[in-house]
């Protein structure tokens, strides 16, 4: 896909669609991706981040349908992730910039990263300006938003806000717009890439939020370095980090369990059975077919989190071990937690299980519940008690 699209007047949008990535460390995009890249003509020609290294003869093309490469006067780095700076060798011997533009720890990230001493950086802060010809580009860091380099940036004359990781989505499409795509199925891509990447850092977008409002920035057009161009109603994600940075609950609860022979299986049927006596949302995933950031997707807005897993070697199953590290990562806040499981002989899962929830900060329901073998009808009303209780607990602190 090497299909140039101009955004505004003047600036183009050159990256690369990787219709075929699937996995972006541990978050599943089975709806691949895009690197974008932006190209803006003025008296300073400037090329705004880069692509993935196997994509570097995409952004070449896309670039010389608009300009010779050579005649590109800076380049902006905004994030040297990898999937935005791994082509900047080649790209950097292609045009030759006068200058490259990065923050501070951008520019010690590039050193680490490339190792070359000689490329002509300049270092900029939040709040430095750098004039184009007719445009003015002023920078905002955006540290651990979501790497310590990251930053924003903003060209007033057009409104424009090229905004790196932030609001943006791992989903390729030959569109390049939000108007021109389904907005629901926008809006899901959107969520499950804040609930993947951005989550453990809920609070610094809470802060970076209130210091754009405070810088009271005209917005016409927010341009991420993944998935669409934010052009009709583009406030409209902000305020959804707004609502996903304040981690706000639904009476929606999860239950994400593995099970050996069904036994586990049964049990989170019925405690699902509890909570939706009790009016309660519930999403029932299981390890074996669900991915982790799916689940993860689920939990954002979920005020209960309850675990299965079947004993195994006195330990819990290993996806649901892989889960809890995925998940302890990504830090979710206010949750209320109860584990259960069945087992042969020993039975630790559900002690596992409630410590790692504690240390998430949870508030754990009791001690759970270990079933030795198979739940016979008091064992299943248990599950289905454990239910009602976590559901009436919902119910109390999550207004309707
Ligand atoms: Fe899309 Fe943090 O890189």
């Amino acid at each position: 896909m090497r299909t140039v699209v101009e955004i505004k007047k003047g600036i183009n949008w050159v990256g690369a669609v990787d219709w075929d990535v699937r996995d972006f460390h541990g978050y599943s995009t089975k709806k691949g991706t895009t690197y974008n890249s932006y190209l803006v003509l003025d008296d300073k020609v400037t090329l705004f981040d880069t692509v993935k290294k196997p994509f570097k003869n995409d952004l070449l093309h896309n670039i010389h349908k608009v300009i010779d490469p050579t005649k590109i006067d800076y380049l902006v780095v905004n994030h040297v992730e990898p999937d935005h700076s791994g082509s900047i060798p080649e790209i950097v011997e292609a045009i030759k910039p006068e200058k490259i533009f990065c923050s501070s720890k951008g520019h010690k990230a590039l050193l680490d990263h490339y190792h070359r001493e000689d490329w002509p950086y300049e270092v900029v802060a939040t709040g430095q300006e750098i004039c184009l010809g007719k445009r003015t580009v002023t920078f905002l860091e955006t540290r651990m938003l979501h790497w310590p380099d990251s930053m924003f940036s903003y060209i007033k004359e057009d409104a424009l806000l090229i905004s790196s990781d932030a609001f943006g989505e791992h989903w390729a499409t030959t569109e390049r717009f939000n108007d021109q795509v389904d907005g629901a199925e926008l809006m899901r891509h959107a969520v499950k890439y804040y609930a993947n990447i951005l989550l453990p850092y809920s609070g610094l977008v809470q802060k970076l939020i209130a210091d754009v409002q405070k810088m009271n920035l005209k917005i016409d057009v927010i341009a991420p370095d993944h998935g669409l161009i934010w052009r009709d109603n583009p406030m409209q994600i902000v305020q959804a980090y707004d609502r996903w940075s304040k981690q706000e609950c639904k009476r929606k609860a999860i239950i994400i369990y593995d099970t050996m022979w069904h036994s586990t299986e049964m049990m989170a049927k019925a405690i699902a059975d509890g909570l939706i006596e009790s009016g309660i949302s519930v999403k029932i995933m299981n390890l074996a077919c669900d991915h982790r950031s799916d689940i993860i997707t689920e939990l954002i807005d979920s005020k209960a989190v309850l675990l299965g897993s079947s004993t195994l070697n006195n330990g819990m199953l290993p996806k649901m071990a892989d889960m809890l590290c995925y998940m302890k990562g990504l830090r979710p806040l206010n949750k209320f937690g109860a584990a259960f499981g069945s087992y042969g002989w020993s039975g630790e899962s559900v002690k596992h299980m409630v410590k790692a929830m504690e240390d998430m900060k949870m508030k754990v329901f009791g001690p759970g519940i270990a079933q030795q073998f198979v739940p016979n009808h008091d064992g299943l009303k248990k599950c289905v008690d454990l239910g009602r209780e976590v559901g009436a607990a919902i119910n109390e602190s999550v207004p309707a």
